[in-house]
């Protein structure tokens, strides 16, 4: 039997042979395509090939592609691990043509490759052909010896293949296997005959062949691309699974390995059938989250972050019904990488990484999930009695939005007890959200301004980075409450973008001097506000306004911006690639960066960042910025933001080699500028997303003076040198320790003392010697102490005392031995306390008791002469 491994790598090298090349596997999270939430098919990273937009020195290729379909055009969640072929994570095994050969070598080369060079079988194979595609229905009469009955024609929905709503399609033709009629799983169906495309797990598509010869714009129309490309998918999974003969794709040797793993970490045997479901769907999502966390992905509470997020909670809760309710998932990771990790390197690379997260978001899944499960019991307890077996949408909104619950765990969670839930309640709770959330920020925000057109463009181009002013004229301005905004033809004000906060600085129009109090950007425009003026300047088309920067300020952004630079090259040598920006904040004061990571840096990390950061200022680079292509910047190895859409010109800022980032901002001259670099803050600001803060330039000048006045004051207050304040410190430390136990062990002395005086105050009361007192001592210990001891110095006796402690009273009874079969501490000083409006009690030989009332505290002494 081929392993796994082999059957990929035969793939590989039957288009080795056939003039392929072979291309690594793209990221599962496709950042540069807005359209897609995941890789969704190995032609993903071809899509501008197909389109004629872009270029590759190759026009044939062959890769194993890691995919993910877990929502959107092509898959669903819910159905994963509840049969054999369900995946959300699978491998795609695919060849291409760029405009080279086409359907007939297509053809041909599938079928040599399955009936040749792995002897499947040609009687139990079948092909399907989109319903008009004649020359497609020719060529598999012609270059291959199917039989011809076995070659069947579909129309749209099985045989024409699009990557999404809108991107290149065609017509495809696919290549279904016959496993065998013990396969069908929809025998007890009445009328199901098992055929291609009949919807039972007899006969299977295992290769689909896509002609892309269109693009299909976002009206639904249909373009002929200038070229003709072959674009093929192969099921690994599946194809493995008819090659090894078992049973299900769970089954193959992969999926083995990662279940045996999984009956390790859990003790649960894996069984076939139903009972098994939890080992699939674990089996199944630990791959997803492993290689999208590797590639960047974060479970978070929108898009993509969302779906890692619910299947995460999918599998948590599975990992609940074999008893897991602490974080295991993340110990497969381990295992995963060893099974899959010479095919796909970066899940080894990114390993340490990807264990956090997932542990991170188990924890805070498990931490809320047991409250879930009792809300949802209680939902259920009471559709009971309503006799309702529909979910209401505002109870799976209460649960998601409470708990945590995606919507389709708490689906899982009804279909278990044998109802649905309404999903359209769902929806309309889920809308009404948004609509508040939306109101709320529209009320903060949009205003529409009545605009006065000067020069009428629609740009404002901004010259900022060297001139620090110089004037243009205006294209609009408009009257804003208490401002006056300005929109410049040409801007030297830098405003608010990429973290760097906008510059300060005057204007003039006709010789008139404003304050600028704020530049904001509004979409191609730099918008200038400045405090309205007693009468609005007269603005024509001739009309200049001078602009003039604050030099100091911006040279003080500078460097904060070209520090934060530094210090996100330096976070990844120290802590590893997988860091991803995840904003920052520059102003003339101070930085703050924030970044990806689920651990909190230790002590010789942030002096590590640090004193790389402080080399590289030394090393005094010249700091070079270069206006170039997307692509250009890409060859560089230029630091992109994850996720961000950048134009086809990009800046890009490179400081030696050691930081090369695509960025918009300011920058200083050389790195020297910025002088000193400061780490003073390093913290979470939300899971998986730290901060660090700092100071460098003239700011950390300020800083060091302020630890400086801090020591001064350390070395007068306690008079000593520089070199002994901690010493001196630790000291009054320890002799305030020392001093607090004494007062203590005083205090229990003058106690005893204390009680050896009321001694002298016995009163017999019917035979019995009674002590009643009240003492002045400010804690309840010491009152309890003196009590014991009078108890231990009288031969026989009932001993009541009170005290007024911290505005309240407290009592203690003691009674020796003789006396306590009678006469109980614990109702003695429960009727006394009743007298101070309280209570207590304790053992019959001691017992202690409070109360609000001081005023009543005689009163309360004396209810024991009562008492006997
Ligand atoms: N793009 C097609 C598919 O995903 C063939 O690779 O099925």
């Amino acid at each position: 039997m081929k392993t796994t491994k082999e059957i990929r790598q035969d793939f590989i090298d039957f288009f080795i042979e056939k003039g392929h090349t072979e291309v690594k596997a793209s990221s599962v999270i496709p950042y540069d395509d807005p359209t897609l939430l995941f890789t969704n098919a190995g032609m993903n990273q071809f899509k501008d090939v197909f389109l004629g937009t872009g270029k590759r020195d190759y026009s044939r290729a062959v890769n194993s592609q890691k995919v993910i379909r877990a929502g959107g055009k092509h898959n669903d969640l819910d159905e994963v691990g509840k049969d054999s072929y369900h995946h959300s994570f699978f491998e795609m095994l695919g060849n291409w043509s760029f405009g080279d050969y086409y359907k007939k070598e297509a053809i041909e080369w599938a079928w040599e490759l399955l009936t040749d060079r792995w002897e499947l079988p040609k009687n139990r194979l079948y092909a399907s052909v989109y319903r008009t595609d004649d020359e497609a229905m020719e060529l598999w009469k012609s270059v291959t010896d199917i039989a011809h009955e076995r070659i069947l024609r579909f129309d749209e929905k099985d045989n024409f293949w699009q990557m999404g709503e809108t991107g290149p399609c065609g017509p495809c033709t696919e290549i279904h296997f016959d496993r065998g009629e013990d396969f069908c799983n929809k025998k007890h169906v009445p009328g199901h005959v098992c055929s291609v495309n009949g919807d039972c797990e007899r006969i299977i598509e295992v290769w689909n062949l896509v002609f892309i010869q269109y693009d299909r714009s976002e009206d639904g129309k249909l373009t002929e691309l200038p070229n003709k490309h072959v674009d093929t998918g192969m099921g690994f999974e599946r194809i493995s699974m008819v090659l090894q003969g078992v049973d299900s794709n769970y089954h193959i040797d992969l999926f083995k390995q990662i279940i045996d793993e999984i009956e390790k970490v859990t003790g649960v045997k894996y069984l076939k059938g139903a009972e098994g479901t939890p080992h699939r769907v674990i089996a199944d999502h630990i791959r997803s989250l492993v290689f999208s966390i590797a590639d960047g992905g974060l479970p978070s509470n929108e898009g993509r972050g969302y779906v890692l997020r619910r299947i995460l909670r999918r599998a948590s809760r599975y990992g609940l019904k074999l008893g897991m309710e602490n974080p295991f998932l993340y110990m497969l990771v381990e295992k995963l990488c060893e099974i899959m990790g010479e095919m796909y390197p970066e899940i080894i690379k990114f390993r340490k990484h990807v264990e956090n997260v997932i542990k991170s978001e188990e924890k805070s899944f498990l931490r809320t999930l047991s409250k879930g499960v009792a809300l949802f019991n209680e939902i259920s307890d009471s559709m009971k009695e309503k006799n309702i077996s529909i979910v209401p949408g505002e109870d799976v909104f209460r649960l998601y939005d409470t708990f945590g619950f995606p919507k389709d765990l708490t689906a899982q969670m009804a279909e278990e007890s044998g109802y649905t839930i309404d999903e359209n309640g769902f929806n309309v709770e889920m809308e009404k959200q948004k609509e508040l959330s939306r109101k709320g920020s529209k009320f903060k925000s949009e205003k529409i301004l009545d605009w006065i057109e000067v020069t009428g463009l629609t740009t404002t181009k901004f010259d900022g980075y060297i001139n620090l002013s110089g004037q243009s004229k205006i294209v609009k301005y408009a009257v804003d409450g208490k401002y006056l905004k300005i929109v410049p033809e040409v801007s030297y004000f830098y405003a608010e973008s990429g973290g760097q906060v906008s510059d300060l600085g005057f204007i003039e129009i006709d010789d008139v001097q404003f304050e600028v109090k704020n530049i904001q950007k509004d979409g191609e425009y730099f918008v200038i506000s400045i405090e309205m003026p007693e009468s609005i300047p007269l603005i024509d088309i001739d009309t200049m306004i001078k602009q003039n920067i604050d030099k100091k300020f911006r040279d003080d952004c500078r460097i904060h911006h070209s520090a934060t630079h530094l210090l996100h090259a330096s976070i990844r040598k120290v802590i590893g690639d997988h860091v991803a920006q995840a904003g920052s904040y520059v102003d003339s004061k101070s930085l703050r960066f924030d970044y990806s990571h689920f651990e909190k840096l230790s002590e010789e990390q942030i002096k590590k960042i640090e004193t790389i950061v402080n080399d590289e200022i030394r090393s005094n680079f010249e700091i070079i910025t270069l206006e170039t292509s997307i692509e250009e910047a890409k060859k560089m190895e230029a630091t992109a933001l994850f996720g961000e859409k950048y134009g086809d010109f990009v800046r890009v800022v490179s400081m030696g080699k050691f930081s090369t980032e695509l960025c918009g901002g300011t920058h200083a001259k050389r790195t020297g500028d910025i002088g000193y670099f400061k780490i003073t803050a390093e913290n979470a600001i939300a899971s998986g997303v730290r901060r660090i803060e700092a100071v460098c330039g003239s700011g950390a000048v300020e800083l060091s003076r302020e630890h400086q006045n801090l020591t001064s004051y350390f070395k007068e207050s306690l008079v000593c040198k520089e070199a002994d304040i901690i010493d001196r410190y630790e000291k009054l430390v320890m002799d305030k320790k020392n001093l607090e136990k004494e007062i203590v062990a005083l205090k229990e002395k003058i106690s005893i003392m204390d009680s050896l005086a009321l001694l002298e105050k016995v009163e017999i009361i019917k035979e019995i010697k009674t002590i009643r007192s009240i003492v002045s001592t400010d804690d309840a210990k010491s009152l309890k102490t003196m009590a014991e001891s009078l108890r231990s110095k009288l031969d026989s006796g009932i001993i009541l005392l009170g005290a007024a402690i911290d505005g309240k009273a407290s009592l203690v009874c003691a009674v020796t031995d003789d006396l306590k079969g009678k006469y109980k501490a614990g109702i003695i000083v429960g009727a006394a306390a009743k007298i101070v409006d309280g209570g207590g009690g304790g053992a019959p030989h001691l017992a202690t008791a409070g109360g609000k009332n001081c005023e009543n505290l005689e009163k309360a002494i004396n209810s024991l002469l009562e008492y006997i």
